[in-house]
């Protein structure tokens, strides 16, 4: 049976959840290139900042990405119902309320997790969305706020209740922050509670983690954030696995350093070239993980100031890992991309700044291997 949100019929169970940080319009678009039909969601947007500036970038969606939700945060009934309108004319197929995040910064303003402890407030909140906007509302939580206060039975009941058409739940509460591990037998309790699809969420690095999650869970869905983490491959191979019973191998190290080259080259053609080598620091750092003689190159990638940075590093560690053949076809693609898009960066800047008040197509980048 496939899952049912609200009025969308999903395509598959698996379901990319926001990341501050990390799923941005070019995280998705790569997603979106390795695998069809994934639930996809941008990064969490603050709903009193919205107030301000209407013109967040963090809610722009381009029109590969659907079904896509935009994540939103706050704790005014009104503000965050004002907010779920504007994503509901920016596109996006669902609104998802943050009730789960644990950071002090946001809890301490009543904001994500610390909802938990306000069942009213959450519950006025997702009646008060839900009654503004005509796509399906879901709620993202987590276990509890602390192990003496588990509530996310009581809790998904109340968000059902109000009239959310899907939950993910995070097998942790905000006090275990991302320590230890994801409680999986807890959230199979969520899910025998409610009729609404539920998402368990929580630890999956494999597509073997995966099976096991919706085993012990019963859940509808797997919610994979982490672990896609220079890793994207991870949610086809997850759908293959749930779909098929097929385990197909992970990308070799060569294809991983193509892909984080391009994940730079396109972060930087879209938020420019500072702000674009910049965060492209961190996903290089999660490319490279886990390979051997890395340890140096990584060092050097944290320093980058531009893609060219990124291609020369980056190949010299496609030697290192695939010898020349490896340094070869690293190269081959750099040069394939450049002859597609250009090498100029003031274009590439002028392009950002024409799509920023347009939804953005990256369909036209060269696509990304598929294993
Ligand atoms: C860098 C980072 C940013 C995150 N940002 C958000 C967010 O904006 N909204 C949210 O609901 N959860 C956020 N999360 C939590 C994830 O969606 C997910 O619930 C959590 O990482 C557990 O899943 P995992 O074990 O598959 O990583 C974030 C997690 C990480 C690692």
């Amino acid at each position: 049976m496939p899952i049912q949100i609200g009025s969308i019929t999903l395509k598959s169970r698996v379901y990319v959840p926001p990341m501050a940080g990390v799923t941005d319009l070019v995280f998705r678009d790569i997603v979106r290139q390795v695998d069809p039909n994934c639930l996809l969601s941008t990064e969490m947007v603050s709903s009193r900042a919205l107030m301000n500036r209407p013109e967040c970038r963090i809610m722009d969606l381009s029109v590969t990405e659907h079904p896509i939700g935009i994540q939103l945060f706050g704790h005014e009934p009104d503000v965050m119902a004002a907010a779920a309108q504007m994503a509901e004319k920016k596109g996006a197929d669902f609104v998802d309320i943050n009730m789960g995040c644990p950071v002090p910064k946001i809890t301490k303003g009543k904001d994500g997790c610390a909802l938990m402890k306000e069942p009213d407030l959450a519950r006025e909140i997702i009646s008060t969305v839900k009654s503004a906007i005509n796509i399906p509302l879901t709620v993202k939580f987590r276990l509890g706020w602390d192990d003496s206060s588990r509530n996310a039975v009581e809790f998904g009941e109340m968000v059902e209740g109000a009239g959310a058409s899907a939950v993910t739940v995070h097998g942790r509460t905000r006090q275990q922050l991302y320590s230890g591990k994801a409680d999986w037998s807890f959230i199979s309790k969520v899910k025998a509670a409610l009729s609404i699809p539920v998402f368990g969420n929580g630890d999956v690095f494999e597509p073997e983690d995966a099976i096991r999650l919706l085993e012990i869970t019963g859940c509808d869905g797997v919610a994979v954030a982490r672990g896609t983490l220079g890793n994207p491959w991870l949610i086809p191979r997850i759908t293959r696995y749930i779909d098929e019973g097929i385990l197909t191998p992970a990308p070799d190290d060569v294809d991983r350093l193509i892909l984080a080259y391009l994940h730079c080259v396109w972060l930087t053609r879209y938020k420019g070239p500072r702000i674009g080598s910049n965060e492209s620091r961190r996903h290089m750092t999660h490319y490279t993980k886990g390979m051997t003689g890395a340890a140096p190159f990584r060092a050097r990638l944290t320093q980058i100031t531009c893609a060219q940075d990124a291609a020369d590093i980056l190949a010299e560690l496609s030697e290192l890992v695939g010898g020349k053949e490896g340094r070869e076809r690293f190269l081959a693609n750099v040069e394939n991309d450049n002859q597609k898009n250009g090498v100029e960066p003031s274009k590439w800047h002028r392009q950002r700044e024409e799509r920023l008040h347009s939804p953005v197509d990256l369909g036209t980048l060269a696509p990304v291997a598929v294993p």
